[in-house]
């Protein structure tokens, strides 16, 4: 029989009685333990050798872990500085322990939460009182913690999932692969194997000089492991953006530009938001100190003006209520991308504006939002809209199920909803695929003759916001906003999900 060397090497190196692993066979054979792992499989394929896994669950120190075993565990260090203050004979104010044991940060937390809950004491009404008969050296998990900092292997399990659960180790499963020879290979032993030389990578020496034709190819083995490798790939947002832009532009539209930072007027004013809504105070915007925005077409200001002040068309009204020129002069970062869609239909921004017209942008917006898993200070709307002569609220739903339809989405809903800019107005919800909870992914509705008018649009014209993070949450199954942006991003998550083209 003739076998590969490599193959020939670890064969030699099996034993018929004992299990002998790959790193030990590597050691031995002086290949490298993913060579040795490919020719055991080689040679198990030919019934020559028997390869066994067993998975085991290793743990790793975490940087925090690793601190603790230096500093020791927070919980600790708070009991040793109550038991100096004398707290194991009376109780003593919490602050005065907390300072000594020189905690300070999230480690007090930590401390706090951790000290009752392994009975080194009481904390009651901001005193703490040790348990003189308590015995943090003795405690598991800081003992658990010294011995993998020693590098041995800790056997119980519910000690690790706590630390786990802390944080200070992380746990994984090593798989490791033992081969024993089989009678056959055995028997092909006895009765001689002789190496082949074989040839892993054809090479252009080769080619040249012909001797591909008498050299021997070593089989490509697929299924051995490989180290992972972790390329450059765009962000899945950044792809769901691509896509939608695709989408749009397959659906007519042309992309608007323009700034994230830019006055009230084109922000909200256009928009016939009056300047005293709740959305324009302090509160909700992020206003950026620096010089009101001179550029702005004064007729349309002044257009814009009588809207609010006395109403627009015939059965308009106006809000009858202050309007400051100055106000709608400052500058802070866009609530929403309509601000687009205003210098775009104001004629101001060079678009095309003879009816039909079809506009998007997928861009940046900034609110002062709490954060949740649905809710970020910044995120990306798709801003959309559609001009043309007649337009009812049938062509707005239908543009938005042809929309999603692109990307798999075929049971989105419409709630009326309100916006002082649009009449009528509707909410657009989906549901999440994971957790089938109901989630808010757009708002959108007809434009008000009091934004189209000052304008100079005689026309209807149909707009909406969508949000990308919530479309993505939709297709890629995130359950939190905070799994795709920011500093909590999920790598795993944004290394493997898949964008639907
Ligand atoms: N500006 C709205 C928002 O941010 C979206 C919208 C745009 C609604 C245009 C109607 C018309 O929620």
């Amino acid at each position: 029989m003739r076998l590969p060397e490599r193959q020939l090497a670890v064969l030699e190196a099996a034993s018929a009685t004992d299990e002998r692993t790959i790193d030990e066979i590597a050691a031995e054979t002086g290949l490298k333990p993913e060579t040795v792992t490919g020719a055991a499989f080689d040679l198990r394929d030919e019934g020559l050798l028997a390869v066994t896994e067993t998975t085991t669950a290793v743990a790793e120190l975490t940087d925090e872990g690793r601190a603790y075993v230096a500093d020791g565990l927070p919980e600790t260090r708070l009991y040793d500085a109550a038991v100096d203050a004398g707290a194991d004979d009376a109780a003593v104010p919490l602050g005065e322990v907390i300072g000594r044991a020189a905690l300070s940060g999230p480690a007090v937390d930590i401390a706090l939460a951790n000290f009752p809950r392994k009975g080194f004491g009481e904390i009651d009404a901001g005193e703490l009182a040790a348990d003189a008969a308590a015995d943090p050296a003795a405690d598991p998990e800081a003992t658990a913690l010294a011995t993998l900092a020693d590098g041995e292997a800790v056997a119980d399990e519910s000690v690790l999932d706590r630390l786990a659960s802390r944080g200070l180790v992380d746990l994984a499963e090593r798989t490791t692969r033992a081969v024993r020879l089989t009678d056959a290979g055995v028997d092909a032993l006895m009765e001689g194997v002789e190496a082949a030389e074989t040839v892993g990578r054809l090479t252009p020496d080769l080619l040249a000089s012909g001797d591909w034709r008498d050299v021997e190819f070593s089989d490509y083995n697929v299924e051995a492991d490989a180290p992972a490798v972790g390329g450059g790939r765009k962000h899945v947002l950044r792809r769901t953006a691509d896509r939608v832009k695709d989408v749009l532009v397959g659906m007519g539209f042309s992309e608007m530009q323009g700034p994230h930072a830019d006055s009230d007027f084109w922000i909200n004013d256009c928009l016939f938001m009056p300047q005293d809504h709740p959305a324009r105070t302090h509160w909700d915007r992020f206003a950026l100190d620096v010089p009101p925005m001179e550029s702005i077409p004064p007729e349309l200001i002044d257009r814009v003006e009588t809207a609010h002040r006395d109403g627009w068309g015939e059965d308009g009204d106006g809000y009858h209520s202050p309007w400051s020129e100055a106000f709608a002069r400052e500058v802070a970062l866009r609530g929403h991308t309509t601000s687009l869609s205003m210098r775009y239909l104001s004629g101001h921004a060079g678009a095309e504006l003879e009816p039909p017209q079809r506009y998007f942008s997928v861009e940046k917006v900034y609110r002062n939002d709490t954060l949740d898993p649905t809710h970020l200070l910044e995120f990306f709307q798709i801003e959309g809209w559609v001009m043309a002569e007649e337009l009812s609220v049938r062509d707005l739903m239908g543009t938005f199920e042809e929309f999603y339809r692109q990307f798999g989405i075929t049971d989105i809903r419409f709630k009326p909803h309100y916006n002082p800019y649009t009449e009528p107005s509707f909410e657009l919800f989906g549901d999440h695929p994971e957790t089938g909870e109901e989630i808010e992914i757009g708002n959108s509705g007809i434009f008000r003759e009091e934004v189209t008018g000052p304008l100079g649009v005689e026309c209807d014209v149909m707009a909406w916001g969508l949000a990308l993070e919530r479309l993505a949450m939709l297709t890629t199954g995130a359950e939190d906003i905070r799994d795709l942006h920011g500093t909590l991003a999920d790598i795993d998550f944004l290394r493997t999900a898949e964008v639907s083209y």
